[in-house]
């Protein structure tokens, strides 16, 4: 046996899947995908063959000459769900698996109509990273390996499919529609991606396209409208986009991130729909993925930072190149804060704040934080200016060149780096940012005169220093963040009820600005903001805005009774992963 991911039953020593061909069902009514999956392996294969599935019922396996092909599945694993192995006869080149999914796949959320903007129709998507995969389609579900796909998607007539692939007809049928999807270039399973609803699209540019429920495709194209112009800048930067099409879908408000970089077909957050261009950044970081992600990613979850982190500097240089030098030193100064709370929230000397993680045991969403993002972006920029700018684009050129559609281990990126660059990694003590647990001295820091400004204003609350109306209204969105990020977190209701006048913040529709001010307004006990703390918690899914919120109401009694009034109301609405996150908050408060 060879298991190198602690996230996979995959098995180095039996047959490799290049390619899956689906048939799926979705239906409604049952909350469940009927799927046929055809696995075509690379090579003909024999033996046992070990394919990861959760909650798969699966009812007949047979081989490419209809031939039955015995199965055994093994006892279920909380992390990893049930080991399914195939006994392969001599000879198989692919065999096709009849199974269904079950209603609770926690890869999949199903919304009920009232959960939609539009009110009418039934919505499904689903959010595959880091080994969810395995709850809709059994699989080789690693990120040590790739495949290529077809799917031919099966829904109710007024509903739409879409996929992390090229669309490529369809079918009607009766009261049903059929359809086809290709995807020619080779992903991880974690970046394979369904959703059905109401959709509608508007075209962005001849490669881009942005689809939404009707009721908010309008704003959609307004919001991304400069969608072309970043990855032409994306382009100049990190070379030719190689995904053919950059399209994006605006999901409903449960979706529990922000993002999710599935090629051809970028997952957002309708969060981002602030009126104003100023959540953009969450796109330049999905866009940056089709380089440094899904170009190159991680082998396993404990390289994750090879992943996020070189995503996270590459949405900073996008954003650089767009709006300036400034712009992007805002970006690294929200970051720092977001990889203080994560390192808080571990525990300094955690093991989890390595970059190089152990994760046997452990499951990817609960070892998820800002600190492969930021601390690995960190140390991404520490390599960036101790080889200089010039090099270090030229390094990364090579480095994306040399691994396009592979996936590698921590250990692979220093043996090239060392290649390429020698004696780079032991100048920057690379061994101390990889598994040493916090953050390591030579951190690079983020300065400019504005950052100082700011951060001083906001510490000086409680000695009574004020912004001017001048100055907050001469302030972008990432500036009034920053201020607010710096202010205490527990304020007098004097001061928050000024805040609020101050900024408007309620009425804000920049949710990064008012889930920051609700943040503190709910630290604070501060009873006027709860109908507002209520609606976001009720609305939202973004476990990002989730778990400061419902951390903050930890604060009194008070607010943790309706902090658990609240969850007691909205979590059956909301996403399996984002009951988990705020259920693992509630469990610390005080009883
Ligand atoms: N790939 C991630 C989202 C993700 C990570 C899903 C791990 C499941 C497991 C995506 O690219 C991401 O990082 N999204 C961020 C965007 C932010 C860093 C700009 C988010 O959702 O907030
Ligand atoms: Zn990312």
């Amino acid at each position: 046996m060879a298991l190198v991911d602690p996230h996979s039953y995959a098995d180095d020593a039996q047959a490799r899947t290049k390619h899956l061909r689906l048939h799926l069902a979705v239906d409604f009514a049952t909350k469940r995908i009927e799927g046929r999956a055809v696995l075509v392996f690379a090579e003909p294969a024999s033996g046992p063959l070990d394919l990861d599935t959760k909650g798969l019922t699966i009812s007949a396996v047979t081989g490419s000459a209809g031939n039955e092909v015995l199965f055994e599945t093994f006892p279920e694993d909380p992390i990893l769900g049930t080991r399914l192995r195939l006994k392969l006869p001599a000879g198989t080149t692919e065999v096709l698996l009849r199974y269904h999914t079950s209603p609770d796949a926690i890869g999949l959320q199903w919304l009920d109509p009232e959960q939609t903007e539009g009110k009418k129709h039934p919505y499904l998507f689903s959010q595959c990273q880091a080994i969810h995969a395995r709850t809709i389609v059994p699989c080789q579900d690693t990120a040590r390996f790739r495949v290529t796909y077809h799917a031919e998607v099966t829904v109710p007539a007024p509903l739409s499919a879409v996929m992390s692939a090229g669309p490529s007809g369809t079918i009607e049928g009766k009261g049903t529609r059929t359809f086809l999807f290709d995807m020619p270039q080779p992903i991880p399973t974690y970046l394979l991606a369904l959703a059905v609803g109401e959709l509608e699209s508007r075209d962005l540019s001849p490669r881009a396209r942005v689809w939404a429920e009707p009721a908010t495709v309008e704003k959609a194209a307004w919001e991304f409208a400069g969608i072309e112009e970043m990855i032409v800048k994306a382009e100049g930067l990190f070379g030719p986009y190689d995904w053919d099409r950059y399209d994006m879908l605006v999901l409903p408000p449960s979706f529990p991130y922000g993002g999710m970089e599935n090629p051809r077909m970028t997952f957002l957050t309708p969060t981002l729909l602030a009126g104003d261009r100023s959540l953009v950044d969450v796109v330049a970081h999905e866009l940056a993925h089709s380089w440094t992600g899904n170009l190159v990613t991680n082998a396993t979850a404990e390289h994750f930072w090879l992943n996020e982190g070189f995503t996270v500097w590459a949405e900073r240089r996008i954003l650089e190149a767009i709006h300036g030098e400034e712009a992007a030193t805002l970006g690294w100064a929200i970051g720092q804060k977001a990889l203080e709370e994560s390192v808080a929230r571990f525990g300094a000397d955690s093991p989890l704040t390595k970059l190089r993680t152990h994760l046997s045991g452990i499951d990817p969403d609960d070892a998820f934080s800002s600190i492969p993002y930021e601390k690995g972006a960190r140390l991404v920029v520490l390599l960036e200016r101790t080889v200089g700018r010039a090099a270090w684009d030229a390094f990364l050129a090579d480095y994306m060149k040399h691994f396009r559609f592979q996936s590698i281990t921590t250990e692979e990126f220093f043996a090239f780096l060392e290649e390429k660059l020698p004696g780079t990694a032991a100048k920057v003590n690379a061994d101390a940012w990889l598994h040493e647990a916090g953050l390591p001295a030579n951190a690079p820091v983020f300065r400019s005169e504005k950052l100082e400004a700011l951060t001083a204003l906001a510490e000086g609350w409680e000695k009574g220093a004020r912004p001017t109306n001048e100055q907050v209204a001469g302030w972008n969105p990432s500036e009034t963040l920053l201020y607010l990020q710096h202010l205490p977190r527990k304020l007098s209701a004097g001061d928050c009820a000024a805040l609020d006048a101050a900024f408007g913040l309620s009425g804000k529709g920049n949710h990064e600005l008012l889930v920051e001010w609700l943040t503190i307004a709910a630290g604070s006990d501060y009873e006027p903001a709860f109908g507002k703390v209520r609606e976001v918690l009720s609305r939202v899914g973004r476990m990002k805005y989730l778990r400061p919120l419902y951390g903050a109401l930890g604060a009194t009694e008070r607010t943790r009774a309706l902090a658990r009034e609240i969850f007691a109301a909205a979590s059956p609405t909301y996403h399996g992963l984002s009951r988990r996150v705020v259920a693992g908050v509630l469990e610390k408060y005080p009883a």
